[in-house]
């Protein structure tokens, strides 16, 4: 069983990279900005609560986010887990330490996903995603092979985020500086840590993160 934390701010490459753990390592991925969404569309009360807060672009609170990934912890069942999303401040960090470690398993690794801030705006403002089976693509850098369809899937429900805007992006990168960065020296103290080039391609990030999981690099 393997578990890790795919770390790094908005655009980083986070939710393309676990789907791909998915497909080729059977991990499952627990992406909490995936799980607010669905809530949202659901029309749920903690839905309705986190709607406007996701729309600025500010952080839920730890309370709702902690819970909805001790319920899917709790159901087990998985080979390994790719936390997307998951941590981003320092008391969701703990408290994924105190849940793994009541469930008797641990952290394998903490990848931090390193880029610069143009590329993310790049990457953010081209995004689109399929909103039948999640698949991420982007207008320049993976575009579907045939427009308006998903690859994957089929579908022809391609969406982009309501958080995708510039406005909205500005406030994400700074609260991933003043919140969720501060995970780095966190697990870099812990002994967890290691790092990737997110500004390469799609396919040698993923690379550079097998190695990792394989314990070919050194971290
Ligand atoms: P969330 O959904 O987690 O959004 P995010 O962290 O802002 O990350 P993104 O999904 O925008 O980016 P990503 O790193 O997954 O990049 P992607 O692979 O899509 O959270 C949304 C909101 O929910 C938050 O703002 C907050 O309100 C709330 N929330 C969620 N979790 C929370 C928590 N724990 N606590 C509190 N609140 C929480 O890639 C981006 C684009 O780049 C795509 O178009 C892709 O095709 C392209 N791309 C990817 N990799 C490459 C590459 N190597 N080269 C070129 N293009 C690439």
């Amino acid at each position: 069983m393997t578990n890790v934390i795919l770390l790094g701010p908005p655009g980083a490459g986070k939710g393309t990279q676990a789907k791909r753990l998915e497909a080729e390592r059977g991990m499952t991925q627990l992406s909490t900005g995936d799980m607010l969404r669905e809530a949202r569309s659901s029309g749920s009360e903690m839905g309705k609560l986190v709607s406007a807060v996701m729309d600025a672009g500010g952080l839920v609170t730890d309370e709702i986010v902690i819970g909805l990934i001790r319920e899917k912890l709790e159901q087990g069942g998985a080979k390994g887990y790719i936390f997307d999303g998951f941590p981003r401040t320092l008391g969701q960090a703990d408290a994924l330490g105190e849940l793994l470690s009541q469930l008797g398993q641990k952290l394998d690794a903490v990848i931090s996903m390193q880029v610069d801030d143009a590329a993310l705006v790049r990457r953010i403002t081209g995004r689109f995603t399929c909103g039948n089976c999640g698949a991420v693509y982007h207008d320049e850098t993976s575009p579907t092979k045939v427009p308006g369809v998903c690859d994957t899937c089929g579908s022809t429900n391609l969406t982009r985020r309501s958080d995708d805007n510039e406005d909205a992006l500005r406030h994400r990168l700074m609260e991933y500086y003043k919140k969720t960065s501060p995970l780095i020296g966190y697990y870099y103290a812990k002994g967890d840590l290691a790092h990737v080039d997110a500004l390469a391609s799609v396919d040698e990030v993923a690379i550079g993160i097998s190695a990792i999981l394989d314990g070919e690099q050194a971290t």
